[in-house]
């Protein structure tokens, strides 16, 4: 893993952007798995920039989504489509139909997880996907106890997901408790990995995931066996890991 700790949370974020253009640039047709959530809403925030600054075109790329909710109608302001759309389709000229999500609305949900693998296979796999960290060292909704193996499936959220994402709902709304989350098979067969955490409450889980051993019970740890990762992160995330000065010692850059 290459660990590249940034002075703030808006350097890890630039470079963030950067990388995902400079993908872009050397691939314009790229697959790109895309996250979620509130540490990457100032990266597509960065992107939207870029493509109004004519630095970046989404017109040939396709995006994949780690996962969405089941059960939650895809017009509902909390579904990870209406989110992606505010945060980045409805700004940038991505093509609409090569925008996927997986469906948590699909009668049969373990047949619309298979049929999510196998579009990203005929899209010809991803190039780099984007990812955020749980505080419970999850990726995508890849909880705690996570099989490391795991395909694309429906996912009960565990507990502490579901009280994070309670925030995002009215009083009186029960936020989902399943979604369709690609799996961490899935996930590690990813060209490239771009990991992104920033803020002090991700730092536990930072270093179980860098520095601890590889295990289920932290499915981000998994990364650990996956050639081509960059961890971006800031001080406040990076104050658990052990290892800072060599970290710092091959930080050579863009
Ligand atoms: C979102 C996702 C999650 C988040 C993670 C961090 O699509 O798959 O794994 O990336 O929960 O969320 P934030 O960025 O809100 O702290």
């Amino acid at each position: 893993m290459k660990v590249l700790i940034c002075a703030s949370a808006a350097d890890a974020i630039a470079r963030a952007a950067r990388q995902v253009v400079a993908t872009i640039a050397a691939k314009p047709g790229a697959a790109l798995g895309l996250a979620t959530g509130a540490t990457f809403a100032p990266v597509y925030a960065a992107l939207v920039a870029a493509h109004r600054a004519g630095e970046v075109s989404f017109a040939r790329v396709a995006s994949f989504n780690l996962d969405e909710y089941v059960g939650l109608p895809a017009a509902h302001p909390q579904s990870y489509r209406s989110e992606m759309r505010r945060m980045l389709f409805d700004h940038v000229d991505i093509d609409p139909a090569r925008a996927h999500l997986p469906d948590g609305n699909a009668a049969d949900p373990d047949a619309e997880a298979a049929r999510y693998d196998r579009a990203i296979a005929a899209a010809g796999g991803i190039d780099l996907q984007l990812l955020g960290l749980g505080v419970n060292g999850h990726i995508g909704f890849n909880e705690p106890s996570s099989s490391l193996g795991s395909r694309t499936r429906t996912k009960d959220l565990a507990p502490p997901t579901i009280a994070a994402n309670r925030r995002f709902f009215p009083a009186g709304e029960e936020p989902p408790r399943q979604s369709i989350t690609m799996g961490v098979a899935t996930i590690m067969e990813a060209r490239d990995i771009l990991l992104l955490a920033t803020g002090a409450a991700k730092a536990a889980a930072l270093r179980a995931t860098v520095e601890g051993p590889v295990t289920a019970f932290c499915p981000a740890s998994a990364l650990q066996f996956h050639p081509r990762v960059t961890v971006l992160c800031d001080e406040a995330a990076a104050s658990g890991l052990a290892l800072m000065d060599y970290y710092r010692g091959i930080d050579h850059g863009d």
